[in-house]
């Protein structure tokens, strides 16, 4: 028996009237540090990812890319690599090439069938028996082009700049609040262009069936994902299908589909047989997209009592021509610290460099760092502690727009991390604490991640023999939707979660937002919250009861003195719920964010330059927290992620032709093992929520990455006297300061 029953929260401005349900379930499963239900699945190699099952039938794609930075297409020697062992086809078809690879950017802006933008662009597809064959044909891939390389405009110091409109603005007088101020600081930072370097490389196995097209791949939205390949191939969506059970990383490289999957698409209709395309680690680096570089100015003001007048923040980043994609870096500068005064400027410049998307936390990731780095700054001009500068200056409501904060924990996170780092011990002159050749400092930074939610459906069906079944296009990208959306629904039907499956990575399944922008726990969580809600008030009919007075635990139904197993209550019958929640008032009318502080502790060695982070700590406040584990999990990852960017990456290219210089793991450097440190995280466990949705949880997936890098920068120039303003901080930048 079936009967789905939708909750939609469309015109809610908070969740305050919401019985808080999951603070008065008796399961005790939610917020637990579970283990993740698929754990040994991944552990055992039994958990297989897009590119490792193929069809009876498989065949193989590999990517055949531009030599030049800009110009045409005009002839390929098809024909000659048809003739070469296995080849089956050759695919130059503009509906692959256009695709820009782009997150979430479904409409493409290339005009010309074969034009290009940047070197290392995918120009075809050569489709091949074997794996091996088709690498080869593609390796002796020959085009003719018109070439315009040297119109290419790879530097951002040459390129144009636009403001996008609705990016710019302004209150108060800046220039006067800074020429009026007791301390103010006028500094520009500049932060690299960076990878996002998932362990899975993007794949798509693709084959048709009665005219309906089915893609495994690696992708963090599959809702969306199937109409953008709907939209590239000019079919219904309804013809789409793709499966992402597991997704090996995504930090936003796989937000919306790349080549792969409309070359697999394309090449598999053609053929008539599955077509598998993987991407090497070159071309993941080369063809999915950056983070933008920036440049960042940043003005601070404040009065000789420490109290800011002025908040400046402006910004230029990048991407190719016609991308609608720009990285929102001031999205938090608005509301995180106070000041009447203030200015956001927006500009993006054109290159021809392969495209700029979002990756992990785009905006904050490398505005909070920046920003921050410059409160320390003027925390030192005034001469203030820069924990004490930073608790004067958190504003009561958001100072931009008036509106109230939904809740706002910085202060807590500030002076709880600062107690248990042991900030009061940390040296008060730059340059003053020495342990042989080694300089030590220590620096902190605020960490702010504005809270966002999308439209997501699930279905709950409880079977009978009282075990449960969620169900969601939902992804687990690594984050542990799997554990999450499994406790939530244990605990709002009192099972033990061992009675519950969660099926997701299939849009087939209930559309969900999927994973992206720190969204896909709150959003989806909520909607298996609400199915399941739509269920105990079924079995709170059965039980012949309000559903306020039904208690759920272990599988039986509790109401007054009444008892009963569920699967008595069932009699052979299966029940199911349906749950959607949709972005409403609550988010429009209250500035919502994700709250936190970090620590860090360094060591600069005076001979080599190197900076070793001795100690990260980091105190968090997202909401209810739905699983300690998987939490902690986020975070670590996100502070990792900000060593990272401190210390160690950057894309570089060359600037004659936009060629990717680092395109691997061996050259392109992501934290190991020795940089990082014991990392110490503690979550606000009480936190709550009740204008972000019934659950009254936050994003918490991108938090702690925004702002690690301030705190690592910061604790340097309090080791060393200098100030590093440009990411990484490589120990050649530092030696040269050192002398
Ligand atoms: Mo994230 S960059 O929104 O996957």
């Amino acid at each position: 028996m079936s009967d789905p029953i939708t909750v939609s929260l469309f015109h809610r401005m908070n969740f305050r009237d919401e019985e808080n349900l999951l603070d008065r379930t008796v399961q005790g499963v939610i917020s637990t540090p579970m283990d993740r239900p698929e754990g040994p699945l991944k552990v055992s190699g039994t958990a297989t990812y897009a590119d490792e099952d193929h069809p009876p039938g498989t065949v193989y794609g590999w990517l055949v890319r531009a030599t030049i930075t800009k110009g045409w297409v005009v002839g390929l020697n098809s024909r000659a690599l048809r003739r070469m062992p296995g080849v089956l086809a050759v695919i130059r078809d503009e509906r692959m090439i256009r695709n820009p690879a782009q997150g979430g950017d479904a409409k493409s802006p290339y005009q010309g069938p074969a034009e290009v933008f940047y070197k290392g662009q995918p120009i075809a597809l050569v489709v091949a028996e074997t794996f091996e064959q088709a690498r080869d044909a593609a390796t002796a891939a020959q085009a003719e082009y018109l070439d315009r390389s040297h119109k290419a405009v790879i530097v951002p110091a040459e390129a144009e700049y636009e403001t996008p409109r609705g990016e710019q603005s302004s209150q108060g007088d800046l220039d006067r609040a800074m020429q009026e101020a007791a301390f103010s600081v006028d500094v520009e930072y500049t932060t690299p262009s960076m990878s996002h370097a998932s362990m899975e490389p993007h794949a798509a196995v693709a084959w048709w069936q009665d005219g309906r097209l089915t893609v495994r791949g690696s992708y963090q939205m599959l809702n969306t994902n199937a109409q953008e390949l709907a939209d590239a191939l000019g079919v219904s969506p309804k013809k789409v299908r793709i499966l992402s059970q597991y997704v090996g990383g995504g930090f936003g490289s796989k937000l919306g589909i790349s080549h792969e999957a409309v070359g697999a698409a394309i090449a598999a209709q053609k053929l008539g047989r599955p077509v598998a395309v993987a991407l090497h680690r070159r071309q993941v680096f080369e063809t999915t997209h950056r983070r933008s570089e920036s440049r960042q100015r940043v003005r601070l003001a404040c009065d000789a009592e420490g109290r800011m007048t002025a908040v400046g923040h402006e910004v230029w980043v990048s991407n190719l021509p016609g991308e609608s994609f720009s990285e929102p870096v001031t999205q938090s500068t608005p509301f995180t610290w106070a000041g009447e005064n203030r200015l956001i400027g927006h500009h993006i410049g054109r290159l021809n460099l392969n495209g700029a998307g979002s990756m992990r936390a785009p905006g904050e990731a490398i505005g909070v760092p920046v920003t921050e780095a410059a409160m320390d700054e003027l925390a030192e001009a005034a001469g203030i502690d820069p924990v004490e500068f930073r608790l004067r200056n958190i504003p009561e409501v958001d100072p931009s727009s008036g509106k109230p904060f939904s809740n706002n924990r910085l202060a807590e996170c500030i002076r709880r991390g600062a107690e248990k780092f042991g900030w009061a011990d940390r040296p008060k002159q730059p340059g003053s604490r020495r342990e042989g050749e080694w300089l030590i400092g220590m620096g902190m930074s605020a960490i702010i991640r504005v809270n966002m939610m999308g439209p997501s459906t699930a279905r709950v069906t409880l079977n009978p023999d009282g075990t449960a079944l969620v169900e969601t296009d939902m992804t687990d990208i690594g984050t542990g939707s799997y554990s999450i959306l499994t406790q939530i629904a244990a605990e709002m039907l009192g099972l033990p979660p061992e009675k519950v499956t969660t099926m997701l990575g299939d849009s087939d399944l209930p559309p969900s937002i999927g994973s992206g922008g720190s969204r896909g726990a709150a959003s989806s969580g909520t909607s298996v919250m609400l199915a399941a809600k739509a269920l105990r008030k079924k079995i709170a009919e059965r039980m012949d009861c309000d559903p306020d007075d039904l208690t759920l635990k272990d599988g039986t139904a509790i109401a007054g003195n009444r008892q009963r197993s569920l699967s008595d209550l069932l009699a052979g019958d299966t029940l199911e719920g349906t749950g959607t929640i949709k972005p409403g008032l609550a988010e429009m009318h209250h500035r919502q964010a994700s709250w936190g502080a970090e620590f860090c502790e360094v060591a600069v060695s005076s001979v080599t330059g190197e900076v070793h982070v001795r100690r990260l700590s980091g105190v968090f406040a997202a909401g209810r927290i739905l699983n300690a584990k998987t939490a902690r999990s986020q975070c670590l990852g996100g502070m990792i992620f900000g060593i990272g960017q401190a210390l160690h990456e950057k894309v570089e290219t060359d600037a004659r032709d936009g060629n990717f210089v680092n395109r691997d793991l061996a050259e392109y450097h992501v934290p190991a093992n020795l940089d990082v440190p014991h990392i110490d995280i503690e979550l606000l466990m009480d936190d709550r929520d009740a204008y972000a949705n019934p659950m009254r949880a936050k994003g918490i997936g991108e938090l702690a990455t925004c702002g690690t890098a301030a705190a690592i920068v910061s604790a340097i120039a309090n080791a060393t006297g200098h100030r590093f303003r440009h990411f990484p901080v490589t120990l050649d930048k530092v030696l040269e300061k050192l002398g």
